[in-house]
């Protein structure tokens, strides 16, 4: 990084999560009726996972949380401390410590709502081969309210910010949030980038998506997720060029600055999709013996494209500096890096 950035230029809001990782068999998905590469809400039914991961699967116990995940990333990009805040809803406990210290270490500026008799939230990553399958017990994380971005410290943060990045994971949280924090982004013309997160965000919360949509100027997603949004708009097409373009040029109230979409679809290229142009950008592929998990890629290549993106960098090295930040982590385990960044424009 050249000249220095303001701090807190950047603010994200989402679920802070203390991700429960562990290789367990293909019986362990079965006996709670999960897949190899869910990425669902915990019910009931899955509260046992996490105990079991503790007590019988030498679990590992990693910083996660999407949004949280990418700002840590952005912030081990930029070298200089602060540039991102965060917010989102803990507890008071050895989780929440956890969560704090990993997320400072890296130069995040955190700013968490605590609920003192809720358990920090946490995922479970049930790792088999090269899959990875997540259950997330959102916990304290699901009672963030919009109090916490009123109080006047909290709110100075959201006005001074320049860039605002949330997931799609915080819909089924806390919409009035993401509705106040997308209004100020319009109403002071600077960016709002959301991510379409899971499918199972645009499956059972497409409302409030819809609601948001409007006024995202950037809408990250991958494969599954853009195909999930197809589905549930009942678009006729299942090509993702063709669901890309239709993603940006659905309502928009800022129309001067038109939606871009970037769908990235795991080791094949990259896409930005701009109004009718579609352009790739091709991603490194890893030898298998690299990869140690590809458990936050995305969360990493959104880092790595934040990164950038609060530089006034173009496009194309934002999706470049993406690119390196998920494949760094790639050969890391679960979202975490190692060393000082790499990246050259
Ligand atoms: P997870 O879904 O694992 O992370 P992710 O960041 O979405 O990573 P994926 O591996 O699913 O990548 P992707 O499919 O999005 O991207 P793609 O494969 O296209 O989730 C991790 C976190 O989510 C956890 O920490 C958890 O806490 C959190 N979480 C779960 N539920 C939550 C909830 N309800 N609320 C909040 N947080 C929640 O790849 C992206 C890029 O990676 C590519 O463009 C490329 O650059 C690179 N890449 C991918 N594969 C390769 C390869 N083989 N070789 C080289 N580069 C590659
Ligand atoms: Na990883």
């Amino acid at each position: 990084m050249t000249s220095t950035l303001q701090e807190g230029i950047l603010v994200g809001c989402g679920n802070p999560l203390l991700d429960i990782s562990a290789v367990v068999p293909l019986n362990f998905l079965q006996k709670y009726s999960m897949n190899e590469d869910d990425a669902i809400l915990a019910e009931d039914r899955h509260m046992p996972i996490y105990g079991e991961l503790v007590e019988g699967y030498q679990a590992e116990f990693l910083a996660g949380g999407s949004v949280q995940n990418s700002l840590r990333i952005a912030q081990w990009i930029l070298r200089q401390p602060r540039v991102a805040v965060f917010f989102g809803c803990v507890g008071e406990d050895r989780y929440a410590n956890i969560l704090k210290e990993k997320a400072q270490a890296a130069g995040l500026d955190v700013h968490y709502q605590v609920k003192k008799d809720v358990p920090t939230g946490t995922c479970a990553v049930l790792i088999t081969g090269t899959h990875r399958s997540l259950c997330a017990n959102l916990a304290a994380a699901n009672n963030f309210t919009i109090d916490h971005l009123e109080e006047p410290s909290n709110k100075a943060l959201v006005d001074n910010a320049q860039y605002y990045y949330i997931s799609g994971f915080f819909l089924t949280v806390n919409p009035p949030s993401i509705m106040q924090v997308a209004a100020t982004a319009h109403a002071k013309q600077r960016p709002f980038l959301m991510n379409l997160s899971a499918p199972f965000i645009s499956q059972f919360y497409m409302a409030p998506l819809l609601a948001a949509l409007p006024y995202v100027d950037i809408i990250f997603g991958n494969e599954a997720e853009a195909q999930a949004f197809a589905e549930a708009q009942q678009w006729p097409s299942g090509d993702l060029r063709e669901i890309g373009k239709r993603l940006v040029a659905m309502e928009k109230k800022n129309p001067t600055r038109p939606r871009i979409a970037i769908l990235t679809q795991g080791c094949d290229p990259v896409l930005l999709i701009q109004q009718d142009s579609v352009q790739e950008f091709p991603v490194t592929k890893l030898a298998v013996h690299e990869i140690v998990d590809t458990n936050g890629a995305g969360d990493a290549f959104v880092g790595g494209f934040l990164s950038q993106f609060v530089q006034g960098k173009s496009l194309d090295v934002c999706i470049r500096c993406g690119n390196y930040a998920a494949g760094h982590i790639i050969k890391n385990p679960g979202c975490t890096y190692s060393g000082e960044p790499e990246f050259v424009e």
